[in-house]
């Protein structure tokens, strides 16, 4: 009696605006879809992800062998047919990536319900609200008795060929239980969990991160970081390449406004800075892309404990103009941070000083964390 895992994943996260897709945005030292599928690994015998188009290779090498990777649709529910195209399990949990932190058991009492003859379980939690219906007119046309509403969560569990009856007409709901309802089945309503909230905004991520153990200390650092212009080398500046300008010196590719963001890192954490990290120490990472030494930043304040709240940095200089890309160059730093908050400003000196006089480019950066 084999069960697949389907895990929803290819939204694209616009309520939470991270710039990239809400499966990878990190929570403590795992991505979402990582927690994800490590809750569900250990009790399914085949997993499939529904991945954003254009992301599946890098969810494929995130997760490694043993997943199945497809490729998303415009809706949840296609999403979730794309998978379950390729199920071969009798039973199938369908789970949103975004709802990381929903247990192993919570998943093994699912199975447990569809093992004793249930063909469709959904997990549900008491309502704290009062909830009520509003007509179009902004009146309210009547309210519900909350004793008997119920929030409704994942991973559901669903007898591999009814959800696939329900599914069949191509329809569209923002869970699948609605469509076994709609094809009219039998729903069986089990005891949910606070942790399998679904994660949908920043103040999300922290409630999230509570569950982890993570506290609410926070600790603030600043780094900066300065290059001389070089005619003839490759202008790389925050996580971007600029064509058509010059670079800067150095044996790095000189993006300072990376190197200011891992400092600024190192110093909230108290673990160095970027020479004692990446420096003799670690020779290898001598002449590593700024965007490399983000993600290498990333993975040891990670491992000492540490989650990232926002970062910003400012970049000093008469060229070249950041505005023009400045969301481009937002979501390449958050990328190799993890899905981290980022701002990124630009100024210049007036005429003053090494950036001033066009001799070349500075940075300036703050981050803020937290320790488990
Ligand atoms: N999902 C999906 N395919 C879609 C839309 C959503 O697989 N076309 C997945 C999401 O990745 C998420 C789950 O369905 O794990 C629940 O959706 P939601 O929390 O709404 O996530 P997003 O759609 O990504 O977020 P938003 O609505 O804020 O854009
Ligand atoms: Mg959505």
């Amino acid at each position: 009696m084999s069960v697949t895992a389907i895990i929803a994943a290819a939204g694209s996260g616009e309520r939470f605006g991270a710039g990239i897709p809400k499966a990878l945005i990190q929570l403590g030292d795992r991505t979402l879809l990582q927690h994800a599928v490590a809750s569900l690994a250990p009790v399914v015998d085949q997993l499939i992800i529904s991945a954003p188009a254009g992301y599946e290779q890098q969810i494929s090498e995130l997760l490694g062998e043993g997943v199945t990777v497809v490729t998303g649709g415009a809706t949840r529910s296609a999403s979730v047919r794309n998978a379950l195209a390729l199920a071969t399990g009798q039973y199938v949990l369908v789970h949103d990536a975004a709802r990381a932190l929903a247990s192993t058991d919570l998943a093994g009492a699912v199975i447990s319900a569809l093992k004793s003859g249930e063909s469709a379980v959904v997990p549900a939690v008491a309502i704290v609200d009062t909830i009520k219906f509003v007509g179009t007119d902004n009146y309210v046309a009547s309210t519900l008795d909350r004793t008997s509403v119920v929030s409704i969560q994942t991973p559901q569990g669903f007898l591999t060929s009814a959800l696939r009856e329900a599914h069949g007409a191509g329809g569209d709901a923002t869970d699948d239980g609605a469509l076994i309802e709609a094809n009219g089945g039998k729903v069986k309503i089990i005891s949910g969990e606070d942790r399998a909230l679904k994660i949908t905004t920043a103040a999300d991520l922290h409630t999230a991160l509570g569950f982890l153990g993570f506290d609410s200390t926070y600790r603030s650092g600043i780094g900066s970081d300065a290059h001389a212009f070089s005619v003839g080398r490759q202008m790389w500046l925050a996580g971007l390449f600029w064509p058509d300008q010059d670079g800067v010196d150095g044996h790095s590719d000189g993006d300072v406004a990376a190197h200011a963001i891992c400092d600024a890192l190192f110093a909230a954490t108290a673990l160095g800075d970027l020479g004692s990290n990446f420096g003799t120490d670690r020779p290898q990472y001598a002449g590593a892309s700024g965007v490399q030494l983000l993600q290498e930043t990333l993975a040891i304040i990670t491992t000492a404990g540490y989650s990232i709240s926002n970062v910003t940095v400012q970049i000093i200089g008469n060229r070249p103009k950041i505005s023009t890309r400045r969301a481009e160059a937002i979501a390449a730093i958050s990328l190799s941070l993890g899905g981290a908050d980022v701002s990124i400003s630009a100024t210049t000196t007036d005429g003053m000083g090494l950036t001033g006089e066009g001799k070349g480019i500075a940075a300036i950066a703050s981050a803020l964390v937290f320790k488990r």
